[in-house]
């Protein structure tokens, strides 16, 4: 066994991930299926990866690119910005996905010992990038009980009461790993409520395209707003690690602080990614939107497996690929729960531990096709019956 003693306070006091929690329990369980992962079952779109497979032999494929992405890129994503988020005044910067400007961000905006807000339950990589980027003054504000909405009168107290006041305000867009979608009046309350109190407001609009029931997304401009993107599940590109940030261009100072994070961490997106996510925006976001519309009867196949749990127990779920579900007490706690459904049921899930609100689970409904969607929701449904029933019944081989 070898010795912490040298490794950084920044690593060691940051969570582990819990993703990779999740893969070990994976490993444990024999013939497990995953409602956990937040991805999506289709791949990118066939057209624009049968240009990007031409483009392979082009030598610029191979090279550094400029820093804050591709220019013709950047001029699609700020049409794109103005024609379907209502960003008139941005300016972008394309990263190796949202998780990636998400940590540019914060690195650019925050000191060290600085404070921050976000709402349980959140998205964990972004509490992560926080406590390693060394802000560890974190308020966690709650949600509402019923909504999940975050309490914006509990933010107007924080932001009024805490002394210095906190220098950045996160929320997702809609919601990881609640699916909740914040309403734009809120969005823009709380917009004004960081503006008055001079924080910043990061948005991620990661699912901008994931809403469901008519619902619409929005977003919201101003000098103290920043706005990440990603391409990963909106065109299936998990692996191609494209993002960006959308930035208020009248910030003096801020393209170029960004510039020096980009430099350090990427120096530039992958190229072919790049072109990859321009082939793929020329496809418009209708060939994203019909996609996410499958995604509406598995969200009906999962709601229905968690109805063992009971009226009120499962919440969220009007936008991204998530629903939010509260087993009932009995003694143990959200991963035991989680690591009892992978051992004895063959189904993962990701306990709601990760995201600040323990005892809950969250379910992903993206990454299946309806028809194993439907394998997966009945084995959900058969291990909630049990645990209903009779709580955490013990395997002796298994558990
Ligand atoms: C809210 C949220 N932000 C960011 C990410 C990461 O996205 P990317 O693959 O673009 O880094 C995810 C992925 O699950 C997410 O749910």
């Amino acid at each position: 066994m070898g010795s912490y003693a040298n490794l950084a306070r920044r690593a060691l006091e940051t969570e582990m991930p819990i993703m990779v929690q999740m893969q070990e329990v994976l490993r444990g369980a024999k013939n497990c299926v995953s409602l956990a992962q937040g991805v999506v079952y289709w791949q990118p779109p066939k057209p624009a990866l049968g240009k990007v497979k031409e483009l392979v032999w082009e030598p610029s494929v191979s090279r550094y690119g400029a820093d804050e992405g591709l220019p013709e890129l950047r001029v699609a994503l700020v049409k794109k910005l103005r024609q379907e988020n209502n960003l008139h005044k941005s300016s972008v910067m394309v990263t190796a996905g949202a998780n990636q400007a998400f940590v540019n961000l914060v690195l650019t905006l925050c000191d060290a010992g600085d404070s921050v807000v976000m709402f349980a339950p959140y998205y964990f990589n972004a509490y992560m990038s926080f406590q390693m980027t060394g802000i560890t003054n974190i308020h966690v504000g709650p949600g509402s009980p019923d909504t999940l909405y975050p309490d914006v009168d509990w933010l107007e107290r924080i932001l009024t009461e805490s002394k210095p006041v906190p220098k950045l305000v996160t929320v997702v867009n809609p919601g990881n790993p609640t699916g909740t979608y914040i309403p734009e009046s809120l969005l823009q309350r709380i917009a004004n409520l960081c503006k008055n109190a001079g924080s910043w407001l990061l948005v991620d609009n990661t699912y901008e395209y994931f809403m469901f029931d008519g619902l619409k997304h929005s977003c919201v401009e101003g000098n103290h707003i920043v706005n990440i993107f990603s391409f990963s599940k909106a065109y299936g590109m998990m692996g191609w690690r494209v993002g960006y940030i959308a930035y208020p261009s009248e910030v003096e100072g801020l393209s170029a602080q960004l510039l020096k994070v980009q430099d350090n961490i990427p120096i530039c997106a992958s190229i072919i990614s790049q072109h990859l996510a321009l082939h793929s925006l020329e496809m418009g976001p209708e060939w994203v939107r019909e996609r996410v519309q499958t995604l509406a009867k598995n969200r009906e196949i999962v709601s229905e497996a968690l109805s063992p749990l009971g009226e009120g127990s499962v919440k969220g779920g009007e936008g991204a690929i998530y629903l939010f579900a509260k087993p009932p007490k009995g003694g143990y706690d959200d991963f035991d729960v989680v690591r009892w459904l992978a051992n004895r049921h063959g189904i993962a899930v990701i306990p709601g531990s990760a995201c600040g609100a323990a005892g809950n689970l969250r379910i992903s409904f993206g990454g299946l096709t309806e028809s194993d969607c439907r394998a997966a929701a009945e084995r959900l449904k058969k291990g909630l019956e049990e645990l209903v029933a009779n709580g955490l019944v013990q395997d002796p081989v298994n558990f």
